[in-house]
């Protein structure tokens, strides 16, 4: 459809049908998709909103179920309602439909923004042939403090990586056209700051300056839009005072008039509604205008501007021209999906059988799987293991079993369609009988007679696989917690199977930075495994057993103690840092410990064994108009091939504004044979040194910047300085 028509579709709707158009709800649809945030009679029964439909009262529905269920929502959109507006079918798909992928957060550790589009896009082709149009997806937010439990769902600490991700997620959820019917259009959220909630409680207070907003959790944000993401969702948490889903600052002036985002922005559920208990808004009415008049286009869940939005226009509180605005941008974001031309075109239950769980991207799974993989340590190279003639003990609660396979936030995966450690490690192995499972504890709960079970299985054993960690409940919302730790059965469970003195490899499961202890941390090898999705077994014992090598690097900083948190490599020096080596008095760092990470981001082991040498900075000298080229050589000493995540981090000396103790500003993964050497290069330009200056615009100020091609944000690799040269 045209613009023009756009304007005389306008022209001719009322005004409670244009609020209609700004209004989505659960959906009812009876065997729905329900969760607890989504239950299933929050907008009324099935019936009840076809009604809405057919009166105009609403945009579309989400999280609902299946193509039968859009096909029969948008016969009555299409046919009784006096307005024929095409409804817009949307869903969380965060990591995966029907096919699940690794946590967002576990496929950030690949450092592969091709391998995340690649996954972005395999999930929107399912979503878009169950009729989904619009993905509440990718999240974007930084997220800096391990307690906060949504950071399974974004792609860690990094603004670099970040941005990195967001777009590549962006441009898979998107294909090639917005019009194609296997494309969906992608939500950037949750706009902003979420991820820096006071204390890490997920909803709580975010208090942080303007400068950190543009500086760290801004650029995702800005990444995704220029991949072209044309809606965004409105943050739940407020923002020095004025809640993010009625901030003009944030919504309109930032979004609308500095970045000129040309999309629709919609509330998290319910979101004008918690203005009232934010104690920003005294009820419904004002919260409604509040919200609308700052910026957020259509509302969700609460109903508010079905309700409120026809008589605050009426009565001229809010003026039509703003109405009509917020009702041109969702129309024409239906108009780019294609929807006015052919309102069925996601809806076709054939493709709903034939596109989902293929073997394609199921293989897409594994390897997504195998990639997001992270080995922490190998002591005595004790990984890989031997495939056959040794007995393995897999030991711990996700040892087996069809559950916390999939991770939180998966609405349209199942945990009984995905294979388990058990089934993937047997189907490894020359000879399955060698492998025996013991659960030893609950989650979080004692077994009665676990410990001993497990003692005895790992006497019988030659090694311990020691699958322990978090449930798929203990991240994602809502899930924020005090000590980031495993949790304390399994904590025991570990050091009783350490003292059977066999060798233990921990497989950890886990959406979030841990602080690891005891046995845990002194086990020979330890793998991050996170929720890797349907593939889960075979992707691990892919790694196990050598099949593959670990490639993965932390996407998030692992602290030594929950103590630390919020804590994240890229922080300030302070005027007194502990200089390297033993703990000083009077110096930033807690009692007893440093203040560096337990496993630093970056870190990632691979069955190689890679050195950085021959950093060449030509001149050292950046022109302000030119380039620098940093290159650096990478070697793999060991006999196994390696892929090595090269690392290129900066910093700032001295600046008008203090500057990171390091930056990531470049990475390029790279295979190695044993044996292989190859120059890595990196190119820095002045835009890479910018931050936000006293007078809160971009700033770049010429000087001295040290610089590292490493293997990690703590690690030393190879290390110089350069000038940046003023014009
Ligand atoms: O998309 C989500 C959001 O991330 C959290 N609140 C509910 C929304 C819709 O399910």
């Amino acid at each position: 459809a045209l613009p023009g028509d756009i304007e005389s579709l306008i022209g001719r709707m009322t005004v409670t049908e244009k609020a209609g158009q700004l209004t989505i709800m659960a959906a009812a649809w009876a065997g729905g998709a329900a969760t607890a945030l989504n239950p299933p009679s929050a907008g009324g029964s099935f019936d009840d909103q076809l009604d809405q439909v057919r009166k105009g009262r609403l945009t579309g529905v989400f999280n609902g179920n299946g193509a039968e269920m859009a096909r029969r929502m948008q016969t009555v959109a299409m046919r009784e309602a006096r307005i024929k507006v095409p409804l817009i079918f949307a869903a969380d798909v965060i990591h995966g439909f029907r096919t699940v992928f690794p946590v967002p957060l576990g496929e950030a550790a690949s450092f592969d923004p091709d391998l995340a589009e690649r996954t972005a896009r395999a999930a929107g082709e399912e979503a878009a042939a169950a009729g989904i149009d619009w993905t509440f997806a990718p999240m974007v937010d930084i997220a800096r403090d391990a307690r906060w439990g949504r950071g399974v769902e974004g792609a860690g600490e990094d603004v670099l990586l970040g941005e990195r991700m967001a777009a590549a997620r962006v441009r898979g959820f998107q294909g090639k056209a917005l019009t194609d019917n296997n494309a969906v259009l992608s939500c950037a959220k949750h706009f902003a700051g979420y991820g820096a909630a006071e204390a890490g409680l997920d909803y709580n207070t975010v208090d942080i300056s303007e400068r950190t907003l543009r500086d760290v959790y801004f650029p995702p944000f800005e990444a995704a839009f220029d991949a072209g993401s044309l809606s965004t969702m409105a943050a739940f948490n407020e923002i020095a005072g004025i809640p993010a889903t009625a901030n003009k600052w944030l919504l309109t002036d930032v979004l609308r008039d500095e970045w000129g985002f040309p999309g629709f922005v919609v509330s998290d559920y319910t979101g004008d509604e918690e203005l009232i208990a934010h104690g920003f808004a005294a009820d419904a009415r004002q919260a409604t205008k509040l919200a609308f008049m700052a910026g957020v286009d259509m509302s969700m869940q609460s109903g508010f501007y079905i309700e409120h939005l026809p008589d605050l226009v009426n009565s001229g509180e809010v003026p039509m021209a703003r109405l009509d605005q917020a009702v041109r941008r969702v129309l024409a974001v239906k108009a780019r999906l294609g929807l006015f031309d052919e309102p069925f075109r996601r809806i076709e239950p054939r493709r709903e059988k034939t596109w989902v769980r293929t073997p394609e991207k199921l293989a897409l799974a594994r390897e997504s799987g195998r990639k997001s993989i992270v080995m922490l340590k190998n002591d005595g190279d004790l990984l890989p293991l031997p495939a056959k003639g040794k007995k393995i003990a897999l030991i711990g609660p996700f040892a087996s079993g069809q559950h916390d396979l999939i991770g939180p936030w998966c609405v349209y995966g199942s945990n009984d369609q995905a294979v388990d450690l058990a089934t993937g490690v047997r189907a490894a192995v020359a000879d399955p009988s060698m492998v025996s499972v013991t659960q030893g504890s609950n989650v979080e709960k004692p077994v009665d007679g676990g410990i001993e079970a497990a003692i005895a299985a790992a006497n019988a054993a030659d090694i311990v696989v020691l699958a322990i960690g978090e449930s798929q409940n203990m991240s994602g919302e809502a899930q924020s917690r005090t000590a980031v730790v495993v949790p304390e059965p399994q904590q025991a469970l570990a050091e009783a199977v350490a003292k059977t003195g066999k060798p233990v490899v921990v497989l950890l499961k886990n959406g979030r930075g841990l602080a690891l202890q005891g046995a845990v941390l002194d086990a020979p090898a330890i793998l991050v495994t996170w929720f890797l999705g349907s593939e889960t077994g075979p992707a691990i014992a892919d790694i196990l057993f050598g099949k593959e090598g670990p490639s993965g690097r932390l996407p998030i900083s692992f602290p030594q103690a929950s103590g630390q948190e919020p804590y994240y490599y890229a922080h300030k020096s302070t005027g007194r840092p502990n200089p390297e080596g033993p703990l000083q008095p009077y110096k930033a760092h807690y009692r007893g410990i440093s203040n560096e990470a337990r496993f630093a981001f970056g870190h990632g082991l691979t069955y190689g064994d890679i050195a950085y040498s021959g950093l060449s900075l030509g001149d050292a000298k950046l022109p302000w108009n030119g380039a620098l080229t940093v290159q650096a050589t990478v070697t793999n000493r060991g006999k196994r091939a390696a892929e090595e995540v090269v690392q290129l981090y900066i910093h700032d000396r001295a600046a008008s504004i203090t500057r990171p103790v390091r930056q990531l500003k470049g990475f390029q993964k790279i295979a190695l044979a044993p044996g292989e050497s190859k120059q890595v290069s990196f190119t820095l330009r002045r835009h890479d040194l910018q931050f936000i200056g006293q007078d809160m615009k971009p700033t770049v100020e010429p000087g001295a910047f040290d610089v590292w091609v490493a293997p990690s944000a703590q690690a030393d690799g190879v290390s110089g300085s350069f000038d940046l040269v003023s014009a």
